[in-house]
């Protein structure tokens, strides 16, 4: 198979989990795409990486602080993925496709709406592929989950309730994850949570929230990043920062179908931590999947009763995984995968399935499953939700992705000069 070569821009803890996506995906044996440059503003952080990929992969890419740079050294190099704070996504995008990269860029693709703009306008006179990373639909139990609603196995889809709360006052992730103009963890985060919801459900249509920030002061707690993906810079976190980024909004959801959700997003909850997911529809309800965990869904259905694991494959049987995700995961059909695949390798491998795309959209022009389009809604919705609490009043996604009200966006555009 042809290995498009391609570099990793953004060396910090998502750039190392990049990495070891790449190692699953050349392990699979279907590598479509090589990594031979890493850019880091910080030559320390690229030459981290780098070391890393020799580890891994059997050979060091070449270093670059500057893509221009990169551009001029490594002429064959044909796509970058952008794994950048979130903050610098419009502007490191708009110079990619300048230099005239293919782009995956990490979610989300901008922090407002006019940046994503930027990055559309740019994408589309290069005329090259523009990917955004959101890989958490890509997990075999999310297809599955997709697959029982479209089938109506639990009718047509009522409600949709997600809610979770920890957090306290510690650092979560990072300290950037508390800064309105790099990105927010709600923002982080909860473009995650809509891209699932929207895939399940369809588009929503408006949003009615109330956000809070109730901790204006986060403090470094006893675990700082994810897994061990940052623990190289650990030390560079102070033990207190002050946060501007909301870290409680709780929303109503209204859905193009009818439909209706509710949504809390807590990170600021003392005392006990929780977490719920649930939909129902007309006929029945089911859980939503619970990504890279491989446990088994199940749909309870009236006058049935629960149907759970493998058997809830029958109620699909047209559903198979394309091969690679078959590969990886061991099956073209799983009820489950929860001891079979550890957390890790799942976490590698929905990734290396964003990587593999990424190579097979270059190759033969075909469009990303998760393109500028629904990257900027998936923003646009979570956008919409700050809006509406500082209007007070419901705010539709098309006049935030109309840019009609920005009263929200408007400090981070500016901040950003744009
Ligand atoms: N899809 C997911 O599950 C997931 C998980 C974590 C993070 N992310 C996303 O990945 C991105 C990176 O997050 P992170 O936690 O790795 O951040 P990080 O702060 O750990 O790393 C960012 C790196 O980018 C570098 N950088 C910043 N601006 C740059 C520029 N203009 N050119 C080159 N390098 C630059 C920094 O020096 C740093 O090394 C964010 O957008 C985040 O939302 C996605």
């Amino acid at each position: 198979m042809v290995r498009i070569p391609i570099a990793i821009v953004g060396a910090g803890g998502m750039g190392g989990r990049h990495l070891r996506a790449l190692g699953a995906l050349y392990e699979s044996g279907m590598a479509n795409v090589e990594l031979v440059a890493v850019c880091d503003l910080r030559e320390d952080n690229a030459n981290h990486l780098a070391d890393l990929a020799e580890q891994m992969l059997g050979s060091r890419p070449q270093v670059f602080t500057s893509m221009e740079t990169m551009q001029k050294q490594r002429p064959d190099i044909e796509a970058v993925d952008i794994t950048t704070d979130s903050g610098s996504h419009h502007k490191v995008a708009e110079i990619a496709f300048e230099l005239g990269y293919n782009v995956l860029c990490e979610k989300p693709l901008s922090l407002t709406v006019r940046g994503c703009n930027r990055v559309i306008e740019a994408w589309k006179k290069s005329g090259k592929v523009l990917s955004v990373g959101e890989q958490e639909r890509r997990d075999p139990m999310c297809r599955l989950n997709k697959a029982l609603i479209d089938a109506g196995v639990i009718g047509k889809p009522y409600a949709f309730l997600l809610g979770s709360a920890s957090g306290g006052s510690d650092i979560i992730i990072w300290p950037w994850r508390h800064y309105k103009n790099i990105g927010g963890i709600f923002v982080d985060a909860g473009v995650h949570a809509v891209d699932q919801i929207m895939y399940y459900m369809g588009d929503i249509e408006e949003v009615f929230a109330v956000s809070k920030v109730w901790e204006p002061k986060r403090y470094k707690g006893e675990r700082i990043g994810v897994a061990n993906f940052y623990d190289h810079w650990a030390k560079e976190v102070p033990d207190e920062i002050d946060a501007d980024a909301e870290d409680m909004v709780i929303s109503t959801l209204k859905f193009k179908s009818g439909a209706v959700g509710q949504w809390t997003s807590f990170y600021a909850a003392h005392g006990e931590p929780m977490r719920y997911g649930m939909i129902y529809g007309s006929k029945g309800s089911m859980e939503p999947a619970k990504q890279r965990r491989g446990d088994p869904l199940t749909v309870t259905i009236d006058g049935v009763g629960k149907i759970s694991g493998d058997e809830v494959l029958e109620l699909v049987p047209d559903f198979h995984l394309d091969e690679l995700p078959a590969r990886l995961f061991g099956s073209d059909r799983i009820g489950s995968y929860a001891g079979r695949v550890p957390f890790e390798d799942a976490d590698r491998f929905l990734v290396a399935l964003e990587y593999y795309e990424l190579g097979q959209c270059i190759a033969d022009g075909t469009t990303p499953e998760v393109d500028a389009y629904v990257g900027r809604k998936d923003l646009a919705v979570c956008n919409a939700a700050l809006e509406s609490s500082v209007l007070g009043r419901p705010v539709t996604i098309e006049e935030i992705e109309n840019e009609q009200t920005a009263e929200y966006e408007a400090s981070i555009n500016a901040h950003w000069k744009i």
